[in-house]
C-alpha cells in the first residue's frame, strides 16, 4: 500500500545525507517530491532522476534557510510547484565545533538561523497555506538527541535543538484546531556527511560506539522510516512528540 499516494512533501537539505534518505522513502511509498538546498548540482540532479524512475514527480528549489524571508518565499514556490503541499520536513542544519568561549557571532547567527529561524518562518508559511487551503498538513523537524543531551563545544547547535523541542510543542497545542500535526526527529549519531570528521577519526569514532548501546552508528534510512510513519496517518493521533532514531543514546546508562 502506498501511504503518500498523491501526497507532495518539501524535504529541506535534502541533496544529500538524511534529507535524501526521507526522500527517497516517501516516493518509495508513492509521495511526489521537492527537494531543496542551496545549490541544484549533480546530487540533486541524480536524486530527481531516482525518484522519477519510481513513477514520482520531483522537483528542485534553491534556497537559503538560514533568511526568514527565504524559507517563507520556499513554502509558496513549492505549493506552485505541484499545486499544494501536504508534508513538510525541515531537515536543513548546520553544527560547528567550538568551545563555548570560542563561539563568534558570525557562527552562533548561521548556526541558530539555519536550525530555528529558517524552520519557524517556513513552518509559519506552510500553517498560513494550510488553513487557506484547508489542507491538514504535517510537519517533520530534524531535531537531534541534543535538543535533550549535552553536547559540549556545541553550544549554539544544542541551544537551537532546544529550541526546537519548545517551538513542537507549543506549535502541537497551537495548530491542532486546523488538524495540523508536527512532530520532531532526534537522530543520534548517524552516518552522513555532517560525521565526515568523526568517521575519519578511528579512536573518537570508537569512544563514540561505546556510549550507544546498540554500538554502531545510525544509517539515513533508520531516520528516514520514522520520518515516513510521522508523515502517515498511521502517525494520526501523534503530535508534539519527539522519536528519538539513536542506537540507545539518549537514555543510556552505564553501570560504573
Ligand atoms: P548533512 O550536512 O549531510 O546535510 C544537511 C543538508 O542541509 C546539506 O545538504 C546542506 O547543504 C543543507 N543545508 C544546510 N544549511 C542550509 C541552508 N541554509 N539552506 C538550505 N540547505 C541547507 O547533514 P545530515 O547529517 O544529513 O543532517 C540533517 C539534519 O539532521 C540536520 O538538521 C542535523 O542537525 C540533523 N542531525 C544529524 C545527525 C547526524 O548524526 N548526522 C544527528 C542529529 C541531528
Amino acid at each position: 500500500m502506498d501511504r503518500f499516494e498523491n501526497k507532495i512533501a518539501l524535504i529541506t537539505g535534502s541533496s544529500q545525507g538524511i534529507g535524501a534518505a526521507c526522500a527517497l522513502r516517501l516516493a518509495k511509498e508513492g509521495c511526489n517530491i521537492i527537494l531543496n538546498g542551496h545549490k541544484f548540482d549533480e546530487r540533486g540532479e541524480k536524486l530527481i532522476a531516482e525518484i522519477q524512475d519510481m513513477g514520482r514527480k520531483a522537483a528542485f528549489l534553491e534556497a537559503d534557510l538560514s533568511k526568514a524571508d527565504a524559507a517563507t518565499k520556499l513554502i509558496t514556490d513549492a505549493v506552485g510547484v505541484f499545486g499544494h503541499l501536504d508534508i513538510l520536513v525541515n531537515n536543513a542544519g548546520v553544527e560547528k565545533n567550538a568551545s563555548f568561549w570560542e563561539v563568534t557571532e558570525e557562527d552562533y547567527d548561521l548556526i541558530m538561523n539555519t536550525n530555528l529561524k529558517g524552520v519557524f518562518f517556513s513552518i509559519q508559511s506552510f500553517v498560513n497555506y494550510c488553513r487557506k487551503s484547508k489542507i491538514a498538513g504535517t510537519v517533520i523537524n530534524m531535531s537531534s538527541v541534543h535538543e535533550e543531551i549535552a553536547f559540549p563545544n556545541f553550544a549554539a547547535y544544542c541551544a537551537s535543538k532546544g529550541g526546537l523541542m519548545m517551538l513542537t510543542r507549543n506549535l502541537a497545542s497551537e495548530l491542532a484546531q486546523f488538524n495540523i500535526r508536527i512532530n520532531n526527529v532526534a537522530p543520534g549519531a548517524i552516518s552522513t556527511p555532517i560525521n565526515d570528521d568523526l568517521l575519519n577519526d578511528k579512536k573518537q569514532l570508537e569512544k563514540v560506539l561505546q556510549n550507544i548501546p546498540l554500538k554502531r552508528m545510525g544509517k539515513p534510512e533508520n531516520v528516514a522510516a520514522v520520518v515516513a510513519f510521522l508523515a502517515s496517518d498511521d502517525a494520526a493521533y501523534v503530535t508534539g512528540s519527539t522519536y528519538y532514531v539513536d542506537g540507545g543514546l539518549t537514555y543510556h546508562y552505564e553501570e560504573q
